[in-house]
């Protein structure tokens, strides 16, 4: 069968390799599509990304399929169903496992980083972590149930109530479900910050953004303003504004990824007087029902933020950056007949 596979550091190649055995416990899937994000980009240039990735190692950790056959032990999908994974493979074992955050796992494994994921034409994974795609959802959108599913994490992890008013600091494919989904989640409020004015107006029209500030032409986030604040970029200075905008009482999402060695500095008398809440937030456990739902009950639309359909030729240019401004990526293996 066919795949694109990650030779070695910065080297993806098409390649004709074996199609995987199913063990006992596992699931074997037709992709349909894989998404591709910034933990692709790490992982293509020998960054890790939750997890190292070894070459030679097919990615796509973001993916949707239907499931052609079942290993023996397999209780909770069938041949036929159309189904996504979720990528993230923890022990149960360690003390992480075992005190209800698996998401911080110390032997945390993936499907598409530490094994082989979605760029290809099949892929396996363990049944413990493949889903049901519900029947309205397409399983174009259904491959994004993983980036959705980090940001359900990320709200799960604030105490969020309607009166509050959130601010969005990012206007990627993130940023962006971060506005539907504070909406979905009760907030009256959200406004975006973002430097693609393009992107600003479609989810100020369509999505419901009520304040747009473009900070590349000079926009000014007001400060001490609001009581959420996610920041989805991962750079210092939109992490000093996220602190700056948030209100007295306020909770501050750190979602973006900065670079590993990189630092943004706080005001330690703000962080006080504001009796301020800064939140880390990895991954994405136990919150693919919820995505999952939010996508069929239509309170999340994903499909217009899905802007690049690409092939396998086409991923290296992407990981290149020659493809322009991309808010979401997929690879279309199978394509919804798969
Ligand atoms: N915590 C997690 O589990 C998790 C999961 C997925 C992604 N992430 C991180 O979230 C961040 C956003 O992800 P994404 O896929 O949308 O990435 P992305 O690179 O597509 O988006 C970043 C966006 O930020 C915008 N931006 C750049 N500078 C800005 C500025 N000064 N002010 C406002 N916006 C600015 C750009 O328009 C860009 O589209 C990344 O850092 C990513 O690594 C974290
Ligand atoms: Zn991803
Ligand atoms: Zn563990």
């Amino acid at each position: 069968m066919e795949a694109l596979v990650l030779t070695d550091t910065k080297k993806l190649e098409v390649k004709d390799i074996q199609k995987p055995e199913v063990k006992p416990n596992e699931v074997l899937i037709h992709t349909a599509f894989a998404g591709i994000c910034g933990t692709d980009h790490a992982l293509y240039a020998g960054l890790p990304g939750s997890a190292d990735a070894v070459p030679p190692i097919v990615l796509g950790h973001e993916n949707s399929g239907v499931v052609t056959e079942v290993g023996s032990d397999v209780t909770n999908v069938k041949v036929g169903d159309r189904v996504t994974v979720d990528p993230n493979i923890y022990c149960g074992q360690c003390k992480f496992c075992r005190t209800a955050r698996p998401e911080l796992c110390e032997n945390l494994s993936a499907v598409g980083v530490t094994r082989d994921g979605g760029f290809e034409e099949y892929f396996t994974a363990p049944s413990s972590v493949v889903y049901n795609v519900p029947d309205n959802v397409s399983l174009k959108a259904a491959a994004v149930t993983e980036p959705i599913s980090c940001a359900v994490h990320g709200v799960q992890l604030l105490k969020l109530t309607p009166y509050q008013k959130a601010l969005v600091i990012g206007d990627g494919f993130m940023g962006e479900l971060f506005v539907q989904l504070l909406q979905a989640y009760g907030v009256h409020q959200v406004d975006l910050a973002g430097i693609v004015d393009e992107k600003l107006a479609m989810n100020k029209e369509k999505f419901g953004a009520v304040n747009t500030y473009n900070t590349m032409k000079g926009d000014k986030i007001p400060a001490d303003e609001y009581d959420v604040v996610i920041e989805a970029v991962g750079l210092p200075q939109t992490q000093e504004s996220a602190i700056e905008s948030s209100a007295r009482g306020g909770q501050v999402l750190m979602f973006g990824v900065g670079g590993p060695d990189a630092h943004f500095e706080m005001n330690t008398y703000e962080v006080f007087q504001k009796q301020l809440t800064v939140q880390g937030s990895f991954i994405n456990p136990n919150a693919f029902e919820d995505s999952l739902a939010l996508l069929s009950s239509g309170k999340l639309d994903v499909l217009p933020l899905m802007s690049h359909e690409l092939d396998y030729k086409t991923v290296d240019d992407f990981v290149n950056g020659k493809l322009g401004v991309v808010s979401k990526a997929v690879v279309k293996v199978g394509g919804e007949e798969a």
